[in-house]
């Protein structure tokens, strides 16, 4: 086993630019595990990166054995497998690490061969990277992913929420992302091998109002409407519901919950439009908006007694579901959305946004992607009737003076209502 690093240079611990939430995070170096039985594949990972050191103590393992040896001397932040090894492999290396290290990032790196892809299927990975790895990719991809873990400072709930939730399609997805030029057609032809997903894609873009005016005929056309930048967090948002589904939810009712995801989303990205965003921007507040409450169906399954109790006090005193999370947990299902979709490898500025969909402030001058997922999410909640004893969210007033006050909020009121987003089996307020 060999260790690449040093002591910490002054201001570098955080790793670029650290999320709103991460002050807590203390001052340790981070400690990334690299594994592969090939030493000719170990040299060339220390090699690419060894400008990392300034940042990160780096450890390198021949082997599983090794790895676990490694991780019970000295907490890891995140570790880097090898898929094939002779004796423990990478799936059961992850499998472990899972069980014994549950707050490490979890990053499969593995090949395209028959026995990879099924090893890639089995894996509890967060992440997956093609070998030859792009470098500057799989750091950054590292550094985004323990930056998202500072979204939940409580230990207990980091521990649980260690599940590995990615569908076999969302993986293909992610490599074909990975690639330099990568190609919606044959992201398409991923989404609509798989019946369900296709139908699904197209509802998805239907309900959110994407193609408004054109009619839309098959899942193809969907996906190519998506583009390269959505079609990623919507097959995530679309597996998340579909595996909740499956497994139960008890303190919200799903249907409605997803409708007002997809409203949301339509909302957000009409409000990024009519500020004038930048295109990037617009998909940003679009995809965030899609998965601003994922982290419900999470605390959900996690917390199935709590969050009962803290709906019985939302709905006994009409208040606001975060505000209630926050008191009886300690966090909320913003921060652990975020937490999850940091660890899957969303970009950072939609992570952001989840994690700041109910912060009372902007975070920075001018209007961005959160803040027009803030604005959705409250406009949504004012429109449309999501739940009776919810309190109706009136924006904050810095949020509001942000925006320039009451009249613009009115303006969007309008875009909205004419957007005719509430067929979903939800009514219109007082309606
Ligand atoms: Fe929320
Ligand atoms: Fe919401």
């Amino acid at each position: 086993m060999s260790e690449v690093g040093g002591p910490a240079p002054a201001g570098l611990c955080s790793g670029g630019q650290a999320p709103a939430t991460a002050e807590g995070q203390g001052a340790r170096r981070r400690v990334v595990l690299f594994v592969d039985d090939e030493p000719i594949v170990l040299m060339g990972l220390k090699r690419i990166f060894h400008h990392m050191a300034q940042k990160w103590d780096m450890l390198f393992a021949s082997g599983a054995q090794e790895a676990l040896a490694l991780m019970a001397a000295r907490p890891v932040d995140a570790i880097v497998t090898d898929l094939t090894m002779p004796g423990l492999d990478g799936t059961e290396l992850l499998r472990r690490t899972l069980r014994e290290h549950p707050d490490a990032v979890r990053v499969l790196l593995s090949g395209y061969s028959e026995e990879e892809l099924l090893g890639r299927a089995l894996a509890p990975a967060h992440q997956f990277f093609a070998k030859p790895c792009d470098e500057r990719r799989l750091a950054n991809a590292l550094e985004e992913a323990m930056d998202a873990r500072a979204y939940v400072t409580n230990s207990l709930v980091l521990e649980k929420i260690g599940l590995p939730l990615l569908p076999e399609v969302l993986r293909r997805i992610a490599f074909e992302l990975d690639n330099d030029a990568p190609d919606i057609e044959e992201i398409a032809a991923l989404v609509t091998a798989d019946s369900a997903l296709a139908e699904a894609v197209l509802e998805l873009v239907d309900g959110t109002r994407l193609c408004a005016g054109r009619t839309l005929e098959t899942p193809r056309q969907a996906v190519l409407a998506l583009g390269i930048e959505i079609v990623q967090p919507a097959v995530l948002f679309l597996s998340l519901f579909s595996r909740f589904e499956a497994g139960g939810v008890r303190s919200y009712a799903l249907p409605k919950l997803k409708a007002h995801c997809l409203r949301s989303a339509g909302i957000a990205r009409a409000i990024a439009l009519d500020m004038g965003l930048a295109g990037a921007a617009v998909d940003c507040a679009y995809s965030a908006a899609l998965l601003h409450d994922t982290g419900k169906l999470l605390l959900d399954v996690l917390y199935a007694s709590e969050c009962q109790e803290i709906m019985e006090a939302v709905r006994a005193d009409n208040r606001r579901v975060s505000e209630v999370e926050a008191e009886h947990l300690g966090l909320t299902h913003a921060q652990v959305g975020a937490y999850l979709l940091g660890l899957l490898g969303l970009p950072q500025p939609v992570v952001r946004a989840v994690a700041r969909h109910h912060a009372h402030s902007p975070e920075q001058k001018g209007f961005h992607a959160e803040d027009a997922v803030y604005f959705a999410n409250v406009l949504d909640h004012g429109l449309f009737v999501f739940n009776e004893c919810y309190a109706r969210p009136e924006p904050d007033p810095l949020r509001l003076a942000g925006i320039g006050g009451d009249e613009r909020l009115g303006r969007w009121r309008k875009v909205v209502l004419g957007l005719g987003l509430g067929h979903a089996g939800v009514n219109r307020a007082g309606a």
